[in-house]
C-alpha cells in the first residue's frame, strides 16, 4: 500500500493549521473524502442532476439508473442477497430512527406485549435514544448488556437478558468510544435462538472491515456514508427482505406510495416503501464511488496497516505517566481513547489542536459510557487508511508536550 499515492487523493490533508501540518485523527467522527468522490458528486450536478423515478425524459432516466446502480453496489459491498434490501437514508441515525419507529408501529399491533428492547452499555446515543423513547412511550423497558472494566460485553448477562423477552436487540459492531469489536455474529446467533431480530450499528466498522451481512446473519445493518470516505447526508439500512416486508413505512409522502385516494393509500414495494420524498441522489453516487475507492484497495492490507497505526499509538502513549486507557478489549479497532491524571480532556485537545493535531474530546455521544467509567470524557484519536506512522509520532509527542504544560 503506497500511502503517498493515497494521500494525494485527499487534498484536504495537505494543509497547515496554526502554521503546523494538519494531522487529522478524528476519523471516527467523519473521514475525509477522496477526489474521486468529490468529483463524482460534482459531475452529477454538472451533467446528470434530475429528480429520479418519476420522469420519462432522458436526464431523469439517467439519474434513476445511476441511483439504482449505486444501490446494487452497496448491496454487493455488504453482501446482501438483493438490492431491494438496501434502503437509502441520511445515515446511521436516520436508519435507527426508522427502525425504532417502524418496530413501534409493528409491535403496537400486538396487544398486551411488554415492550422491551435490548441494547448494550457502550451504545452511541443514536442507538440508544430512539429505542429508549420508543419503549418509554409504552411504559416498556430498555434492557442493557453490561461491560467489564476493559470495555468487553458480558455475554452471560446478555443471555440472561435475552430470556426477559426483548422484541429487538440493537448493538454496536464497534464502539466509537472504546474501539471494542463486539462478537456480533455470536450475539446474533444467541438472539435468534430466542427468535429475536438483531440490528447491528455498523457506523464504526464498515470503513475498516469487510462486512458480510449474510455471514453475520443480522436482520439489519446500519451505516453512514460520511464515515467511509463518502459525502455527508447519505447512508443506509440493510434489512432482510422478510423483515422489511413486515415493517410498516417510516415516513409518508411521494415515492413510497402505490395508489392514493382520500380514503386510502397503498404503499410501494421494497425498497421504495421506506424512501419517501426526493433523495440525496448526488451523495448516493458519491457513496458508490467511495465504495469503489475502498474496493480498489487490498482490504486485508488496509486492516493490517490500520492495526499497526493503532498498536503504535497505544505503545507510545503508554509511556506517558498517569495515562489511563478507556477501552482495552483484546479485539479492538480504529481508535484509542484515554485520559491523563489531573488533566481535563478538553484542555489537552485544545492544546494539541494548536500543534496541528485534530482529535476529538468529550463524551463522544455516549454519556452512559462516561458514567460507567466515572470520567467526564476522553481524548480520542481515530485512524483512517491515509494516516501515517509519522503522524502517530507527531500526535504522541504533542500529547506529551501538552501534558507537561498542563501539570
Ligand atoms: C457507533 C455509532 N453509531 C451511530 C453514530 C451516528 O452516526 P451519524 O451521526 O452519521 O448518523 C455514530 C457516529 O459517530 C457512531 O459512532
Amino acid at each position: 500500500m503506497n500511502i503517498n499515492e493515497i494521500r494525494v487523493q485527499f487534498p484536504v490533508l495537505d494543509q497547515q493549521v496554526y502554521g503546523k501540518p494538519l494531522v487529522y485523527l478524528d476519523n471516527a467522527a467523519t473521514t475525509q473524502k477522496p477526489l474521486c468522490v468529490i468529483e463524482r458528486e460534482r459531475d452529477y450536478y454538472l451533467h446528470e442532476n434530475c429528480n429520479i423515478h418519476r420522469g420519462v425524459h432522458y436526464l431523469s432516466q439517467k439519474a434513476t439508473e445511476a441511483y439504482e446502480h449505486a444501490r446494487q453496489t452497496i448491496a454487493d459491498f455488504v453482501h446482501a442477497k438483493e438490492a431491494r434490501e438496501i434502503i437509502f437514508t441520511r445515515g446511521t441515525t436516520e436508519s435507527l430512527n426508522l427502525l425504532a419507529t417502524s418496530f413501534e408501529h409493528l409491535l403496537l399491533s400486538t396487544p398486551n406485549s411488554q415492550l422491551k428492547v435490548l441494547v448494550t452499555a457502550m451504545e452511541h446515543h443514536s442507538n440508544l435514544v430512539p429505542w429508549q423513547q420508543m419503549v418509554q412511550r409504552h411504559q416498556g423497558q430498555l434492557l442493557v448488556v453490561p461491560m467489564d472494566d476493559k470495555g468487553v460485553l458480558d455475554l452471560e448477562q446478555y443471555e440472561k437478558l435475552l430470556k426477559e423477552g426483548p422484541k429487538v436487540v440493537s448493538i454496536a459492531h464497534i464502539s466509537n468510544v472504546l474501539g471494542t469489536i463486539n462478537p456480533v455474529k455470536e450475539m446474533v446467533a444467541m438472539a435468534h435462538q430466542y427468535g429475536i431480530p438483531v440490528v447491528v450499528d455498523g457506523a464504526q466498522s464498515i470503513a475498516h472491515h469487510p462486512i458480510d451481512v449474510q455471514d453475520l446473519d443480522c436482520d439489519f445493518f446500519v451505516f453512514s456514508g460520511h464515515k467511509m470516505y463518502a459525502p455527508m447526508g447519505i447512508g443506509g439500512l440493510y434489512g432482510k427482505a422478510e423483515w422489511l416486508e413486515k415493517l410498516p413505512p417510516y415516513q409518508f409522502g411521494g415515492e413510497m406510495v402505490d395508489t392514493v385516494s382520500f380514503e386510502k393509500t397503498t404503499f410501494n414495494v421494497l425498497p421504495y416503501k421506506f424512501e419517501a420524498g426526493t433523495p440525496n441522489v448526488g451523495a448516493a453516487l458519491g457513496l458508490e464511488t467511495a465504495i469503489q475507492f475502498i474496493k480498489g484497495l487490498d482490504r486485508r492490507e488496509v486492516e493490517t496497516y490500520e492495526a499497526q497505526l493503532l498498536q503504535s499509538a497505544i505503545e507510545k502513549l503508554s509511556e506517558i505517566d498517569g495515562i489511563r486507557f478507556i477501552g482495552e478489549a483484546a479485539r479492538r479497532s480504529g481508535l484509542v481513547s484515554f485520559i491523563i491524571d489531573g488533566i481535563h480532556p478538553y484542555d489537552l485537545g485544545t492544546i494539541i489542536d494548536k500543534m496541528g493535531v485534530a482529535v476529538r474530546t468529550g463524551h463522544h455521544c455516549a454519556e452512559p459510557v462516561m458514567t460507567r467509567f466515572g470520567i467526564p470524557g476522553t481524548v480520542r484519536a481515530s485512524f483512517a487508511l491515509y494516516n501515517t506512522m509519522e503522524e502517530v509520532e507527531i500526535f504522541v509527542n504533542a500529547v506529551k508536550k501538552a501534558a507537561m504544560m498542563l501539570r
